[in-house]
């Protein structure tokens, strides 16, 4: 799909659909008033008349249609409802999203035209090539009538945007920068939705290698190199697996740096809890407890492709927790690589024991800041359900960037805290500390306050995505399945470190 943009009045654009963006109770009368979109009079009466008749609110979602013959170049005119003016940038990610839906797969629809009020602002150009390509997104691999052998489903060739007031520079990045993140979110949810016979911590280590490139180095550290190495705890929790594990390196490294950033997700290919078992429900859907790895890995692909001047270093400790007959039991002892002893009081607990050894390997480098994501706890989901992602942390100025990051990527942040007290819980008889806390009792705080071990003093934020790494609705931007969220947060985070510093 090509991302265009013109300038030309409204009423001169040509297109099979043309979509003119109006807000929540601003009224398509007043809207259409707008100076320079040289629309013909007889077009502007029957659009009011069309408008006042449906009730036309500008409710997000809201459709009218109105099929302008030679009235105009456009073979369709679209009013669309934009929704709340305040917030517009996640409003128009939206938008994006829903238009895409409407018009984004359908034959007779080639040339697209977004007239939405952009006004200038090339970010909301950005924002909204995110919500079209995330919303346009379906995964249709393992289905034999897919995507490409069905004749009717086919993406437009051209987006185009309709705003004069653009710079042409400032369209070309953002459009790209949109393009960029989207498309490796998109990446990123086809690794969580493959299932895990596929997506094995190999299969992840090879995808990982292939994102290599000038720039971007990618080093794998096998079973016994690891073990050598003194990692203990993650090599604990592969046991139980006929997969091999594999710790798994990413280092991009741009000719110009203004930031060290290291990104640890949690890459667990299927959680069957281990000999401490799901239930047959709560095992159903654990191929995506490596959602943490794939937007980790999604997150170094789209920094290095817009060239952002930050420097990351990504881990992933991956493995797959299974109730093999090498598995790890409940009481066994394992030490970490920072010397650390654990007892795994639940073998169910193994995303924290993998993140362990993630985190002192990336805290040795001693980065400006450390983030993990992992789908870490249930009590996350209890806590703040699928709305928003929980954040933990021993620094609150990385709190306010990461959450102000979010609120702009369109994804929500709430802090969870790390009182000393939660340590209580993680106490042990016979090792330095125990891997699960009690029961029912603030679990992803008690979860976060054990990897508080493994970080030092390295500005840190946990990000828990227990909840919004996958959902069963469609709902805008997001599709059915792996969500691959944090992705925009962690690439609008380090784009805004990379802009600060050059200040
Ligand atoms: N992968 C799970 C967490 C999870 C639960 C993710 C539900 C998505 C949806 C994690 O490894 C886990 O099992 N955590 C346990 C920890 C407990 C045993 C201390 C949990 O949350 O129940
Ligand atoms: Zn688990
Ligand atoms: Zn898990």
């Amino acid at each position: 799909m090509e991302l265009k943009l013109e300038k030309e009045p409204l009423g001169k654009i040509s297109g099979d659909v043309v979509v003119f963006g109006v807000f929540l109770d601003e009224g398509v009368d007043k809207a259409l008033q707008e100076p320079g979109l040289e629309l013909p009079e007889a077009v502007l009466k029957q659009l009011t008349e069309m408008a006042a008749f449906e009730k036309f609110k500008g409710k997000s979602g809201e459709l009218l249609s109105f099929y302008p013959g030679d009235q105009l170049p456009a073979r369709r005119f679209v009013i669309a409802g934009l929704g709340k003016r305040d917030d517009f940038a996640n409003t128009v990610r939206k938008a994006g999203a829903s238009l895409a839906r409407h018009f984004g797969s359908k034959e007779q629809y080639r040339r697209v035209c977004l007239a939405i009020r952009t006004n200038g602002d090339a970010s909301l150009v950005q924002t909204a090539v995110e919500g079209w390509l995330l919303g346009s997104y379906s995964f249709t691999l393992h289905k034999t009538r897919n995507e490409e052998t069905n004749p009717e489903r086919k993406p437009v060739a051209e987006l185009v945007f309709v705003d004069s007031a653009m710079d042409d520079d400032a369209f070309a990045r953002s459009s790209r920068a949109g393009r960029v993140i989207a498309e490796s979110t998109c990446f990123a949810r086809d690794l969580i939705n493959e299932p895990a016979c596929n997506m094995t911590p190999s299969r992840l280590a090879q995808i990982a290698a292939s994102i290599s490139s000038e720039h971007v180095q990618c080093r794998i550290i096998e079973e016994d190199e690891a073990a050598r190495i003194g990692m203990g705890s993650f090599l604990g929790v592969s046991r139980g697996s006929h997969q091999p594990p594999k710790f798994i390196e990413l280092r991009y490294t741009p000719a110009e740096s203004r930031y060290f950033a290291a990104v640890v997700g949690k890459g667990i290919t299927f959680d069957s809890g281990g000999l401490s078992l799901k239930t047959a429900q709560g095992m159903e859907t654990m191929k995506y407890d490596m959602s943490g790895a794939a937007v980790t890995l999604a997150v170094v692909k789209a920094i290095a492709e817009l060239e952002v001047p930050v420097r990351v270093l990504a881990v992933i400790a991956a493995c797959e927790n299974m109730p093999g007959g090498g598995a790890l039991r409940p009481g066994d002892i394992l030490t970490a690589m920072n010397g650390k002893t654990i007892e795994v009081n639940n073998t169910d607990a193994e995303g924290r024991l993998t993140l362990a050894d993630a985190l002192a390997w990336v805290c040795k480098e001693k980065p400006d800041a450390v983030i993990d994501i992992a789908t870490l706890t249930g009590a996350v989901v209890a806590a703040l359900g699928k709305i928003a992602a929980g954040i933990m942390s021993n620094n609150e100025e990385l709190v306010a960037a990461v959450t102000a990051a979010g609120r702009r990527g369109g994804e929500k942040f709430w802090q969870l805290p790390l009182f000393d007290e939660y340590k209580e819980s993680l106490k042990s008889d016979v090792a330095d500390l125990k891997n699960a806390g009690s029961r029912g009792e603030a679990g992803s705080s008690s979860a976060g306050m054990f990897l508080k071990e493994f970080v030092d003093n390295v500005p840190w934020a946990h990000l828990d995505v227990a909840g919004t790494a996958w959902t069963d609705k469609e709902k805008d931007e997001l599709t059915k399945g792996g969500t691959a969220f944090g992705v925009r947060t962690i690439c609008y985070f380090l784009m805004d470190k990379a802009a600060k510093k050059a200040e």
